[in-house]
């Protein structure tokens, strides 16, 4: 099976490639590099002996776009290309709207004209919005009290999703609503190295070990939650990788939507504590207030995955910390 992934050279789409590859799928990896390095094409290759055919198009491009699946000959699309800076989004919610929502008609649009009819998207827990509860399960209401532009993008492009579904019988979607993607590849060569600046817990922990940033600022200590800190559920890259290997194998018609997390709720200070555990070094931080539209505690309930999917997650938040210093060990080496 010929499988293309959007924004492969990305986070995610990387550990994805390796995680197919190691299975004998083709796959073809198309991205603009505008938050990712094409040095990670030959990391892809060090890891699994392929070195995965790359195609630097953009997604609003749609010559490029028409030219690269006229070679390709895909069966499938995995769709992870998008901006994902929360607090960017909010500044400049048309480049998002454009970028991911646009992006992704273009992508869809010529998918129907070269006959590919699978599609992978990379959703988000975003699309929850509030529920009041933090345990979340895919059938709940989605897109009420979303509070930013770039997961109003992921509700509405999973709109999209459902429409074309409707209208086209044979289309097949797999949405997966994905949690906190934390770790790297055990091998220390790839791992989360974004062009533009994080604002997710983990790239700042990584910062601020390598003294990039002065301190970890703790938004908020006053929630309802045992130690006061928000609550996510931090999910292992090379598990979420997996996530989707299990998803493509189980395509079916019709929109599937699936939440990949652990189903454990892990505070911001048993973080940092488990970064110092692994890292044997303290990490300076300070307790600041609530950031706008945070959450207190939210998790996900993987049973559908587990159940549908055969796929659950296997490593652990020790397992993410060792293999992000051994990916910071790497960066430092270059
Ligand atoms: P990433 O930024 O590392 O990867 C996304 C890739 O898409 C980048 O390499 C970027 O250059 C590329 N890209 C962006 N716009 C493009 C365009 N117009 N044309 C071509 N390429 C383009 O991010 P990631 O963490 O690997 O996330 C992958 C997907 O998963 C994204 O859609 C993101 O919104 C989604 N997601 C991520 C998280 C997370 O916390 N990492 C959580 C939920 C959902
Ligand atoms: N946090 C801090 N300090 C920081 C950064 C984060 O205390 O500098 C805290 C947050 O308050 C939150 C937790 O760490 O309690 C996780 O924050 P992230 O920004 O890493 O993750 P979020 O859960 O807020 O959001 C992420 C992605 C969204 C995605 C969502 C659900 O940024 O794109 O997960 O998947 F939609």
């Amino acid at each position: 099976m010929k499988v293309l992934l959007t924004g492969g050279t990305g986070y995610i789409g990387s550990h994805t490639a390796i995680e197919l590859i190691k299975l004998g799928y083709e796959v073809e990896i198309m991205d603009n590099l505008f938050n990712s390095k094409i040095t990670v094409l030959d990391k892809i290759e060090e890891i699994t002996g392929v070195k995965p055919k790359f195609y630097k198009v953009d997604l609003l491009d749609k010559e490029g776009m028409d030219k690269m699946f006229g070679e390709g000959g895909y069966d499938l699309v995995i769709h992870f290309a998008g901006l994902k800076a929360v607090g960017e989004s909010v500044e400049k919610p048309l480049k998002y709207y454009e970028n991911n929502v646009g992006g992704t008609i273009n992508l869809l649009e010529c998918m129907k004209k070269h006959g590919v009819n699978k599609i992978v998207f990379s959703s988000s827990a975003t699309v929850y919005g509030d529920q009041g509860v933090a345990e979340l399960t895919e059938e709940m209401q989605t897109g009420v009290g979303i509070t930013n532009p770039y997961g109003e993008t992921k509700h509405v492009i999973e709109e999209i999703l459902k429409d074309v579904a409707e209208a086209e019988p044979d289309f097949e979607a797999t949405i997966l609503r994905y949690f906190n993607p934390v770790g790297a590849h055990p091998s220390g060569l790839i791992g989360e190295d974004p062009n533009d600046i994080p604002n997710n817990l983990m790239p700042i922990i990584m910062k601020v070990s390598t003294g990039e940033i002065e301190k970890l600022k703790v938004y908020g200590d006053d929630y309802d939650t045992p130690d006061g800190t928000g609550i996510r559920d931090y999910i292992h890259v090379v598990d979420l990788a997996k996530g989707h290997v299990a998803a493509i194998e189980k395509m079916k018609p019709g929109v599937s939507i699936y939440n990949l997390g652990t189903g454990k709720g892990t505070s911001v200070l048993e973080m940092v504590a488990a970064f110092e555990k692994a890292s044997g070094k303290k990490l300076p931080y300070e307790i600041v207030g609530r950031r706008a539209g945070d959450l207190a505690e939210i998790f996900a309930n993987p049973s559908k995955a587990e159940k549908e999917l055969d796929w659950k997650t296997e490593l652990t938040i020790e397992d993410a910390m060792n293999d992000t210093i051994n990916y910071l060990e790497h960066l430092a080496k270059k």
